[in-house]
């Protein structure tokens, strides 16, 4: 059973059992159940979730948890920022969700023999640069849904591969779990909120917003009806090498289903304009929906 806990900080549990127990007796009383998984050191666009799923659902299970299996070597698994304190204070004032804060023995009791591949979306955009990375993330956020069962679950789309990815696993595995996918919460000046925004020194911090400038361009042409994918990819490049201190990783324009880019602007069509730069040491990942207008 849930550890009780003073009065002010959410419920913690740490073993797949306890969360297990908590979950499946909300469910057998009638309760819904919302998941929001995270690695942590929490911002406002986790804390967002957090909220709407307290808002749409009985019980809320946020975890916590750094993924191993979805770091490269030579990545910030290390140095990845980590203030779980923090994170239950800010917690508390998202409504009383239970909280899962897992060790790697308990999410791994042995080396992974299984691993979870969404090959085609995987391997595009941040799977060039992050080869291992999205079937770290599918194959944890497998084993995140089988612990926490039947539930609607929470992510941003500010990692919107990410979200597209797990949206394929859960659908092509069946898994008993509605993921919904929630707008980029984003700092007063436009920077989408990220854990490892704290990296940013202050001069990146500001060259930062070469990204989201760059996507609003791309944006702002495709409604002003340019009728040229390719020429809305140059417009967002260009924007980001106008900034000495990002570099250009890709700028794009996709379906926001298949992540396939588009070879032509079809009047009503919903698109998306994804984007990715390294500012310093943290890539910055963003994306903008655009709907292209009726010429
Ligand atoms: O987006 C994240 O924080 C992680 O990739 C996730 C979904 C919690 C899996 O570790």
């Amino acid at each position: 059973m849930a550890p009780s806990t003073p009065s002010g900080t959410p419920r913690q549990v740490t073993t797949v059992a306890d969360l297990r127990q908590v979950a499946d007796a909300a469910r057998a009383a009638g309760a819904t159940v919302g998941f929001v998984p995270t690695m942590g050191y929490l911002h406002d666009g986790h804390l967002t979730l957090a909220q709407r799923s307290a808002a749409e659902c009985d019980l809320t299970v946020v975890s916590i948890f750094v993924n191993p299996l979805q770091f490269a070597a030579g990545e910030d698994l290390a140095d990845y920022p980590r203030d779980l304190d923090r994170d239950l204070g800010l917690l508390a004032t998202t409504g009383s969700p239970l909280v899962f804060t897992p060790g790697v023995e308990e999410m791994y009791p042995r080396p992974m023999e299984t691993e979870v591949r969404v090959p085609g979306l995987s391997s595009t955009f941040e799977g060039v640069a992050r080869p291992t990375h999205f079937t770290g993330v599918a194959t944890v956020v497998a084993k995140l849904f089988a612990m926490v069962g039947p539930c609607r679950a929470y992510f941003g789309e500010k990692d919107f591969q990410q979200l597209a990815v797990v949206r394929r696993m859960a659908t092509d595995l069946s898994f008993p779990v509605e993921v919904v996918g929630c707008p980029t919460v984003r700092e007063p000046d436009g920077l989408a909120m990220s854990s490892r925004n704290v990296y940013l020194t202050d001069d990146e911090r500001r060259a930062a917003l070469v990204l989201p400038r760059a996507l609003q361009a791309g944006a702002d042409a495709i409604t002003a009806a340019t009728q040229d994918p390719d020429g809305v990819r140059a417009l967002m490049a260009g924007v980001v090498a106008g900034e000495p201190l990002a570099r250009l990783d890709y700028m794009d324009v996709v379906d926001p289903d298949t992540l396939e880019p588009v070879a032509a602007f079809i009047p009503g069509a919903t698109l998306r304009l994804l984007g990715a730069v390294q500012v310093g040491r943290p890539r910055l990942l963003d994306n903008l929906g655009v709907v292209v207008p009726h010429f």
